[in-house]
């Protein structure tokens, strides 16, 4: 993974948001925190186009965000804070099997993969599931799973664990921990990000920590006072 942020910045409605950053980002594990409002969404979303930088680029693995949109789009897949916002079909299996048909793969090769990714997740018992009855956790791996089918080396979830009860907390932790895809986490939920391999802190748009997961989560103490 080579995302790379060169003096970005990012307004809405003529209010900088994100003040102008530069870094790139390699590590197998990033966790980003801060508080409500800091930037954190603003800042993943433009590794996926869905922002669009007021001034300055960001590439993914060599391609910009704006000039090679879909191209880069393809690099990293998304999880949103809301997964049910992201379901396009009723049932679990057709789902997943909705980014491959929209590739133009032969009906064979969806169906072996479809079921690889079911069972590599150990949510085979779900596909034929309807989607908006799944419980929190099932439904955040369902939502992995659509992503990762399509094979994108990139993973970035906004607040993963959020809702979630324990037992699907962990559920979600132990998946996450076991993914071979580089992964960009947001999270209020500090345990899960605790061991990760760097981790940024955004406070009122700036990045003002950015380095080893305990030297990131003391500043995030000392800024939010407690
Ligand atoms: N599309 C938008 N239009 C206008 N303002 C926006 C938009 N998206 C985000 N903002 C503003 O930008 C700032 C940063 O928002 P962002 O969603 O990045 O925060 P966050 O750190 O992810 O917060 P949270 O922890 O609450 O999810 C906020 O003040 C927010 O209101
Ligand atoms: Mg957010």
């Amino acid at each position: 993974m080579d995302i790379r942020f060169s003096s970005v910045s990012v307004s809405f409605g003529g209010r900088a948001v994100l003040q102008p950053l530069t870094l790139s980002l390699t590590e197998r594990r990033i966790g980003i925190i801060g508080l409500n409002g800091s930037g954190k969404t603003t800042f993943a979303r433009l590794i996926n186009g869905l922002v669009k930088p007021a001034t300055g680029t960001v590439t993914v693995n060599g391609l910009d965000t704006v000039n090679d949109a879909s191209a880069a789009l393809a690099e990293a897949g998304f999880i949103f804070q809301n997964p049910q916002h992201q379901i396009i079909m009723p049932i679990v299996h057709e789902d997943i099997a909705f980014g491959l048909k929209n590739r133009g793969l032969k009906a064979d090769e969806i169906e072996r993969r479809t079921a690889a990714v079911l069972e590599r997740f150990g949510i085979s018992h779900l596909a034929k599931r309807r989607v908006h009855e799944l419980s929190g956790g099932e439904t955040q791996l369902a939502a992995i799973a659509s992503v990762l089918v399509t094979g994108p080396g990139i993973l970035i979830l906004d607040e993963p664990t959020n809702q979630l009860d324990l037992k699907n907390r962990g559920l979600v932790e132990r998946t996450i921990a076991g993914l071979d895809e580089h992964t960009i986490v947001i999270s209020h939920d500090l345990p899960l990000i605790e061991k990760f391999d760097r981790v940024l802190l955004f406070h009122e748009g700036r990045l003002i920590a950015d380095g080893a997961a305990e030297d990131s989560i003391r500043a995030y103490h000392e800024v939010a006072g407690c």
